[in-house]
């Protein structure tokens, strides 16, 4: 393969560059070349590609985003716009293209991939619900951004004896909720995947005022319900003064740790390698600490299974 090109698409998440200049030099290294795409599939549809050199990804490795930015494209989702991205790509001679973001980026190249155009999807999503992967690109730094604000919404809440609800993203999955939760010792998690009953809460926050225990830190993924309405439903079941905390998109930016820099060079890099061993149509992953590629469509089916074992432990840790 002579030419490939890469676009980010979906949330960002901080690593994201990292894989673009990967992609952009291990291209290069092995004598292709390679382009990028702005905006995301709006960028394929409206021709927004250029030609990028070694010097172009200088000086981003260590930044968070996306340089290239990131949509989600409502044309895209026709065929019209997707035949007019494959062809704007045919035109230029590129029959490779990295895709790095979630698994809806990964569901536009798969469309791509029927239009003959070869497709290979990195995962960036701070979520880490990807199947195919143990870790996405972005959530360790999301991860640790999440931490460091509870450990200080823990400092407010000792000194005033409080009860926070702490609301963190996660639409459709509970991992950053469900870890972050462990690491800042929160009492009570609630996930997408686990019904938690807010009796039983309020119960546990009672037992806790009895034992002489002063504040408690509650995390809830937005995809389950809303800090707001956390709070109103635990006031039916126990009388606590409480306060909520919606971190919002502050989770999302910052500069990435070192481990999504790594996991976005060489996720990045692999991605370049499977294209040129003729692969299309699958997601780059890493598994146990090697590198994977498994099928868009193997991706779309599966559900990323959280790991119950964690929220059992936080459970018994933060009695
Ligand atoms: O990046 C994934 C995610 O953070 C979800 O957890 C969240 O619901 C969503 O993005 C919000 O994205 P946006 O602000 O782009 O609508």
């Amino acid at each position: 393969m002579r030419k490939i090109a890469v676009l980010t698409s979906g949330g960002d998440a901080p690593g994201m560059n990292a894989a673009i200049r990967a992609v952009v030099r291990k291209a290069i290294h092995d004598g292709m070349e390679v382009y990028s795409v702005k905006h995301g599939y709006n960028g394929l549809i409206n021709n927004d590609i250029n030609k990028m050199g070694l010097g172009d990804v200088g000086d981003i490795i260590h930044r968070g985003g996306t340089f290239l930015y990131s949509a989600r494209c409502e044309e895209f989702r026709t065929d019209e716009g997707r035949q007019r991205a494959a062809a704007n790509l045919k035109e230029l001679g590129i029959e490779g293209l990295v895709v790095i973001g979630g698994d809806g980026t990964y569901m536009g190249a798969a469309e791509l991939g029927r239009l003959g155009v070869k497709t290979v999807g990195v995962p960036a999503t701070i979520d880490n619900d990807i199947v195919g992967t143990d870790v996405t690109i972005g959530y360790d730094t999301a991860l640790n951004t999440i931490v460091d604000m509870i450990d200080r919404i823990r400092d407010t809440a000792t000194s005033h004896e409080r009860t926070f609800i702490i609301e963190v993203m996660g639409r459709d999955s509970g991992e950053l909720a469900l870890n972050a939760g462990l690491a800042a010792g929160a009492e009570t998690i609630f996930i997408p995947e686990r019904d938690t009953k807010m009796k039983d809460v309020a119960e546990r926050i009672q037992a806790g005022l009895d034992r002489g225990k002063k504040h408690s830190l509650i995390v809830v993924a937005e995809g389950v319900m809303s800090a707001e309405y956390c709070s109103n439903e635990l006031a039916k079941y126990i009388n606590i003064e409480t306060r909520i905390s919606v971190l919002g998109h502050i989770q999302r930016g910052g500069k990435p740790s070192a481990s999504d820099r790594v996991l976005g060079s060489r996720l990045g890099a692999y991605a370049v390698s499977l294209l040129q061993d003729g692969r299309s149509g699958v997601g780059a992953g890493i598994s146990k600490n090697e590198l994977t590629a498994t099928d868009f469509t193997y991706v779309r089916v599966h559900d990323k299974q959280y790991d119950n074992s964690i929220y059992l432990l936080s459970k018994e840790l933060s009695i």
